[in-house]
C-alpha cells in the first residue's frame, strides 16, 4: 500500500464548496451553499429553547453511559409523535420503530447498509433532481439506485405525470425515496392531492417508500409539512422515514436524526428493526446523546415547545420575506428572466436556472458560492448581503 499513487478524491458538491469559501479572502464573500439557516445578522442561531435545555441538561449533570443501539426510548416517542401526529394509528398500533441516528444523513446510510443486506434485489428511486448526497449514500451502501424526474423546470413545478410514468417501470419491493417537504434542491412540493395519488400508486405497484424529511416547519408549520408523509403512513403498509432536527431546531454540529420503520403489523416492524440494530452496531455502535437529549428536554416541555414552534416561524417567516425581497430586487435590475417562482418555492432552497458557467462566475468575479446545480440556499440571504447577491446575478445573467 501506497498514499503516494493516490490521486485526490472530488470535492464534495456542497461541502467542498465551504471549504473553498473558507479559503477565499475577500472579506465580502457570501456562501449559499450549504444548507444552514441563517439570521438576519448573517449568523447561524442557536435558539432559546436550545440553550434553556442545554441548560438543564448541565444541570441534571445525567450519565455518559452509552446509550442501545437504537438510542433514547423518549426520543424515538418524540420523533414518531412529530412525524405521525399524536395518537396516530401506525404509532399507537405499536407499527413504528425508530432508531436516533447521527443526523439524517446517518438515517439514510443505516437505511441504505440495511436494504442492501436484507433486500439485495431493491433498488433506491431518487428524484432528478436530489440532495448530491443521496446517491452517494445508497452507492457506498451497495444499493443500485434509479432516477425518476421531478422537475418540469418549463414551469418550475413538479413533473408530476413524468414521475408517476417512471414509476411505474419499478419492480415491486422497490424503494422510492421522497421528500417530505421543501424538496431539496428545487423548493418545489407536491400538493396533498398528489401525494394521495402518489401513495395509491405506491400501493398498487408494490412500492415501499423512503421519505426524507430534513426540513419539517420550514414550509408551512410542523403539522402541515408531515403531511405528505401522514398520507403515506395511512395507505403504505411498510414504509421508511429519515427525518432530521439539524435544521429546524438549528442544532446542525450535534447530528440529531432518526430513521424510523413502519411495517404491516407491530411484530413485522420489530424483525425488520432487529436488522436495523445490527447495522448500526456494526457502523457506529449507538448514537451520540446529548443532541436528543435537547430535542427531548425541548418537545417535552410545554413552554419550551411553545419556544421552539415560536423560534422556528420565525426562521421560516424570514426565509419567506428574503425570498420575496430577491424576487423584487432582480426585477429592479431588469434581468431577463421571470424569477417569481421564487418567492411560491419552499424551504431553504430554490433551483436559480443558473449555468454552471453563471455559477463558475459568480464565485470567481464575486465570491459568491452556489452549488454548481444553480441551487441557491436562500435561507442564507439578509437584507445586508441580497443586494450584492442580485446585483452579481443581474451581471452574470444579462453580460
Ligand atoms: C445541504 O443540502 O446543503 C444540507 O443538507 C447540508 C449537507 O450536508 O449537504
Amino acid at each position: 500500500m501506497s498514499f503516494e499513487s493516490l490521486d485526490y478524491a472530488p470535492a464534495d458538491p456542497i461541502l467542498g464548496l465551504s471549504e473553498a469559501f473558507e479559503a477565499d479572502t475577500n472579506p465580502d464573500k457570501i456562501n449559499l451553499g450549504i444548507g444552514v439557516y441563517k439570521d438576519a445578522a448573517g449568523v447561524v442561531p442557536v435558539l432559546n429553547c436550545v440553550k434553556e435545555a442545554e441548560k438543564r441538561l448541565l444541570e441534571a449533570g445525567a450519565s455518559k453511559s452509552y446509550l442501545p443501539m437504537q438510542g433514547s426510548a423518549l426520543y424515538g416517542e418524540v420523533v414518531q409523535a412529530l412525524l405521525f401526529g399524536d395518537g396516530a394509528e401506525p404509532v399507537t398500533a405499536g407499527r413504528v420503530a425508530t432508531a436516533q441516528t447521527p443526523g439524517g444523513t446517518g438515517a439514510l446510510r443505516v437505511a441504505g447498509d440495511y436494504l442492501h443486506t436484507m433486500h439485495p434485489q431493491a433498488s433506491v428511486w431518487l428524484p432528478n433532481p436530489t440532495w448530491a448526497n443521496h446517491p452517494s449514500i445508497f452507492d457506498a451502501a451497495g444499493v443500485p439506485t434509479q432516477k425518476y424526474p421531478y422537475l418540469d423546470s418549463e414551469n418550475n413545478s413538479v413533473a408530476f405525470d413524468a414521475m408517476l410514468e417512471a414509476l411505474a417501470a419499478a419492480a415491486a419491493g422497490d424503494v422510492v425515496l421522497l421528500h417530505g417537504c421543501c424538496q431539496n434542491p428545487t423548493g418545489a412540493d407536491l400538493s396533498l392531492e398528489q401525494w394521495q395519488a402518489l401513495g395509491q400508486c405506491l400501493v398498487d405497484a408494490g412500492l415501499i417508500p423512503l421519505v426524507d424529511l430534513a426540513y419539517q416547519g420550514f414550509a408551512e408549520g410542523v403539522e402541515e409539512d408531515a403531511g405528505g408523509l401522514r398520507v403515506l403512513g395511512g395507505l403504505c403498509p411498510e414504509m421508511f422515514v429519515c427525518s432530521s432536527f439539524s435544521k429546524n431546531l438549528s442544532v446542525y454540529n450535534e447530528r440529531v436524526g432518526a430513521l424510523s420503520v413502519v411495517g404491516a403489523t407491530a411484530d413485522s416492524v420489530q424483525r425488520a428493526f432487529s436488522h436495523v440494530k445490527l447495522r448500526i452496531r456494526t457502523n457506529y455502535s449507538n448514537p451520540p446523546a446529548h443532541g436528543g437529549a435537547i430535542v427531548t428536554t425541548v418537545m417535552s416541555d410545554a413552554s419550551l415547545r411553545e419556544q421552539w414552534l415560536d423560534e422556528l416561524r420565525a426562521m421560516r417567516e424570514r426565509i419567506n420575506g428574503v425570498r420575496r425581497l430577491l424576487v423584487d430586487a432582480l426585477h429592479e435590475r431588469n434581468v431577463p428572466r421571470d424569477f417569481s417562482y421564487l418567492a411560491a418555492q419552499r424551504g431553504m432552497f430554490s433551483f436559480s436556472g443558473l449555468t454552471t458557467e453563471q455559477v463558475r462566475r459568480l464565485k470567481d468575479e464575486f465570491s459568491i458560492y452556489v452549488v454548481g446545480s444553480g441551487r441557491i440556499n436562500v435561507a442564507g440571504l439578509t437584507e445586508t448581503n441580497l443586494g450584492r447577491v442580485a446585483d452579481a446575478m443581474a451581471s452574470v445573467l444579462i453580460a
